[in-house]
C-alpha cells in the first residue's frame, strides 16, 4: 500500500516539476522590459531563472520524468543545458507541445491508476472526502446568506504579503529619507514599493514575539482572544488539538487564509509559520521553511532567504492564472539563529555590502539607559543575554549590525525578484501588496537586544501598502496613524471585497488613504500585551501597555510595577515619571490607568468590538 501511495507521490510531484521546468524555458524567451513607472528591475535576468530551476531540482543537473507503469524502467529524461545556448532552448521550445501532450497523458493515467489502487486507500479517500464534504455543508452553512452577497464585491485582487521577521522600524533606507547624514542600510526595492504606495510610520504590533504577532495576523484578533500565549511546534509540526488545551475554537473560521482559500482565492504560504495551526493548514501551495540560515538540499548549499525568494517565485510561476491568489512570503530573515553565536549569517554575496561603514551606537544604547530599565532587569534577563551575545563590545555591535543590515538587503532584493515576477506576469497593478513584519527589534537600545517589551524599538515596526486602488497623489506619502498588526487581516479581506467576520478587533487601513476623513477619527491610542516566560517569569517578564504618541504607559503584571513616559520630552522612554508629583503628569497618569483599564477589559472580554 505504502509503494502505490509513494508511486502516486512521485508521479504528481514529477508533474509539477515538469510543469515547472517548460515555464521556467518559456519566460527565458520573454522580452524582460522594465517597468518603468517603478523601477523595480531585477539586475540579471538569468539568475532569477536560475534561482527558481535550482529551487526545483538542486540535485544532478538532469530532471528525470518517471512514468506511471513501472517506476523502475519507464522513463524519460530531459537534460539541464546552458540557458545561453539558444539552439538547445530553441529545441526544448519546440518540444512543450509534446510535452504537454505527454503531460495530459500522463494525468489520464494517473487517473486511471488511482482508480485501480487497492481498496484501503480508496476507503481512506473517501472517508477524507466525506470529511471534507461535511466541512464544506458545514461552511455552506455558515455562510450561505452571506456567499451571494459576498460575490458581488469580491474585487478579485491578487494579495501578496512580504512578511519579514524580526526587523525594526528603521530598518528601511527610505525610513532615513530627510536624515542629514546618507544611511547605511539599502533597501532600494522595498523603497520602490514605498514610492509606489504608502508607508505607515507608527505602525505598531499589539504583541512583540512572532508566534503570537502571527496568530494574529491570521485571526485578526488580540492574543487575549486567539489565546495563543505559548510558543509551539515551530517548524510545521501538526499538533494534536488536546495538546494545546487552549487552542482557540474560532481560529478555523477567523482564518484569513481559510476566508480568502473559501472566496476562491489559491492560496499560497512560503516560509515560516511560526504558529501552531490547531487544523489542517488549508492552502494549495506551502513551503516551510524555519530556524536556519544555511541548509544543503541537493547539491547546493541553500540561504533561506533565497529558498523562500525560490518558493516565492514557484507560486507565482505554477499559479492558476485564472483565480486570484493570497501569497504570504513569510521571511525567516532578518532573525537571528538563537542557538548560534555567530546569530546572523547573511549570504557570501553580500558580505562585501557595509564592509567600510561604522554603525552608530543608539542615543539609549548606553549602560546608563540600561541601569533605567526597572529592578527586576538583570543580567538574567533574556534581553540582556542576547544583547551580551550581540552589542556588549562595539566590535560584535559592528559585526552583528551589518550582518542584520546584510541579511536585510537581501530580503529587499528578494522582494524585488518576486515583484518583477509580478511585473513580468502584467499582474502588478492587479495585485494588493503588503510589505511588514511581526515584531521589532532592540539593537542595544536600554542595553538589551531582541524583543517582547513595550518600547518603541519593540513595537513598532515598518508597513508598506501598494494598493491597486491608489490614487496617483497618494502614491510616494507616508502616513503617521497608529496602525497595528490587529489590522491586517480586515485589511487584506478588504482588498479581497470580503466581509470581516464580527469577532475582528482591528481596522481596514485602506481607509486611512481611499478617505479623506478617515484619519480624524482613527484610534488615537491603543493596548499592549505580552505573556511571560513559562516557567520563569523572570527572563521574560509580562508587560502591558497603553501606548499614545505623547505618553506611554507601562505596567509590568508579574511585579505589579507601573511606568509612565513623556514621549516628546523623551523620546528614548528613559525617565519613568510614574511618581512625579506634578498635577499635569498626575492628571495624565490618572486618566491613562483610566483607560488602559478600559481597553484591557475590552481586549480580554468577548465582545464585538473594533479598536
Ligand atoms: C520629509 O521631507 C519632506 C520634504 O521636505 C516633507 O514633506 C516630509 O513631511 C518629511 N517627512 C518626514 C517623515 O519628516
Ligand atoms: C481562551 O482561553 C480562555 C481561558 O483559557 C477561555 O476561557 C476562552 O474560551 C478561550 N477562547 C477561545 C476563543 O477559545
Ligand atoms: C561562503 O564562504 C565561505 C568562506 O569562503 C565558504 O567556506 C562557504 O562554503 C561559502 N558558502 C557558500 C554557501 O557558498
Ligand atoms: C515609584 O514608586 C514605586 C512605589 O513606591 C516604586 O516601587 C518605584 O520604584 C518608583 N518608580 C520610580 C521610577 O522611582
Amino acid at each position: 500500500m505504502v509503494s502505490t501511495r509513494a508511486i502516486l507521490i512521485l508521479s504528481s510531484t514529477t508533474l509539477i516539476i515538469v510543469a515547472v521546468y517548460i515555464n521556467i524555458h518559456v519566460i527565458q524567451r520573454h522580452d524582460r522590459k522594465r517597468y518603468s513607472g517603478v523601477g523595480f528591475h531585477y539586475q540579471d535576468g538569468n539568475s532569477l531563472l536560475r534561482i527558481l530551476q535550482q529551487s526545483v531540482s538542486s540535485s544532478s543537473g538532469r530532471l528525470s520524468i518517471t512514468s506511471y507503469s513501472d517506476p523502475r524502467t519507464a522513463s524519460i529524461q530531459v537534460e539541464e543545458f546552458d540557458e545561453s545556448d539558444q539552439s538547445r532552448v530553441k529545441d526544448l521550445e519546440e518540444k512543450v507541445p509534446l510535452l504537454n501532450a505527454f503531460l495530459e497523458e500522463l494525468e489520464g493515467k494517473i487517473q486511471s491508476f488511482s482508480n485501480k489502487v487497492g481498496s484501503s486507500i480508496k476507503e481512506e479517500t473517501k472517508q477524507k472526502e466525506d470529511r471534507a464534504a461535511l466541512h464544506k455543508e458545514e461552511d455552506r452553512k455558515v455562510s450561505k446568506e452571506t456567499q451571494d452577497e459576498d460575490a458581488k464585491s469580491l474585487t478579485g485582487y491578487n494579495i501578496l504579503l512580504l512578511y519579514a521577521d524580526d526587523w525594526s522600524h528603521h530598518t528601511l533606507s527610505s525610513f532615513h529619507k530627510n536624515a542629514t547624514t546618507k544611511p547605511i542600510l539599502q533597501t532600494p526595492m522595498l523603497d520602490a514599493l514605498a514610492e509606489d504606495g504608502i508607508r505607515f510610520t507608527h505602525n505598531c504590533v499589539t504583541t512583540s514575539v512572532c508566534w503570537v504577532s502571527r496568530a494574529t495576523l491570521f485571526t485578526g484578533q488580540y492574543m487575549s482572544r486567539h489565546n495563543t500565549t505559548e510558543p509551539c511546534c515551530w517548524s510545521g509540526m501538526e499538533k494534536p488539538r488536546g495538546g494545546m488545551k487552549d487552542a482557540p475554537s474560532n481560529w478555523k473560521e477567523l482564518s484569513v487564509y481559510e476566508l480568502l482559500a473559501k472566496h476562491g482565492y489559491y492560496v499560497g504560504h512560503a516560509g515560516k509559520w511560526g504558529v501552531y495551526m490547531p487544523w489542517p493548514k488549508n492552502v494549495a501551495f506551502s513551503r516551510e521553511e524555519d530556524g536556519w540560515h544555511y541548509r544543503q538540499m541537493g547539491d547546493k548549499v541553500w540561504h533561506i532567504t533565497e529558498k523562500n525568494e525560490a518558493d516565492a517565485l514557484r507560486f507565482l510561476v505554477t499559479r492558476p492564472r485564472h483565480r486570484p491568489f493570497f501569497l504570504n512570503v513569510a521571511f525567516y530573515a532578518t532573525h537571528a539563529v538563537d542557538h548560534d553565536s555567530r546569530q546572523y549569517l547573511p549570504q557570501n554575496k553580500s558580505m562585501s555590502m557595509y564592509v567600510g561603514d561604522v554603525v552608530p551606537i543608539p542615543a539609549t544604547g548606553t549602560d546608563e539607559a540600561w541601569k533605567k530599565m526597572p529592578y527586576f532587569f538583570d543580567e538574567k534577563n533574556e534581553g540582556r543575554q542576547r544583547w551580551r551575545k550581540r552589542f556588549q563590545n562595539n566590535m560584535l555591535h559592528q559585526s552583528m549590525m551589518k550582518n542584520y543590515y546584510r541579511m536585510a538587503s537581501e530580503v529587499d532584493s528578494a522582494c524585488g525578484a518576486i515583484l518583477e515576477e509580478l511585473r513580468r506576469q502584467d499582474a502588478l497593478d492587479n495585485t494588493f501588496i503588503i510589505f511588514t513584519t511581526d515584531n521589532g527589534n532592540f539593537h542595544s537600545e536600554h542595553g538589551l537586544a531582541d524583543k517582547w517589551y513595550p518600547h518603541e524599538e519593540s513595537i513598532r515596526v515598518p508597513l508598506i501598502i501598494r494598493d491597486p486602488r491608489m490614487k496617483e497623489e497618494t502614491r510616494g506619502t507616508t502616513n503617521d496613524a497608529f496602525t497595528l498588526n490587529v489590522d491586517l487581516a480586515p485589511t487584506i479581506l478588504g482588498a479581497a471585497g470580503i466581509p470581516s467576520p464580527e469577532m475582528f478587533m482591528g481596522r481596514d487601513i485602506s481607509q486611512l488613504y481611499l478617505t479623506r476623513s478617515a484619519y480624524h477619527t482613527w484610534r488615537k491610542e491603543f493596548f499592549y500585551e505580552h505573556p511571560p516566560s513559562k516557567p520563569d517569569p523572570h527572563t521574560i517578564p509580562a508587560s502591558e501597555a497603553l501606548v499614545r504618541k505623547d505618553y506611554k504607559y507601562m505596567y509590568w503584571p508579574n511585579y505589579e510595577y507601573e511606568q509612565l513616559f513623556d514621549l516628546v520630552k523623551d523620546p528614548g522612554e528613559l525617565d519613568d515619571i510614574f511618581n512625579s508629583t506634578d498635577p499635569d503628569v498626575v492628571s495624565v497618569r490618572n486618566d491613562m490607568k483610566k483607560r488602559f483599564s478600559e481597553l484591557k477589559k475590552l481586549v480580554k472580554s468577548n465582545e464585538r468590538v473594533t479598536l
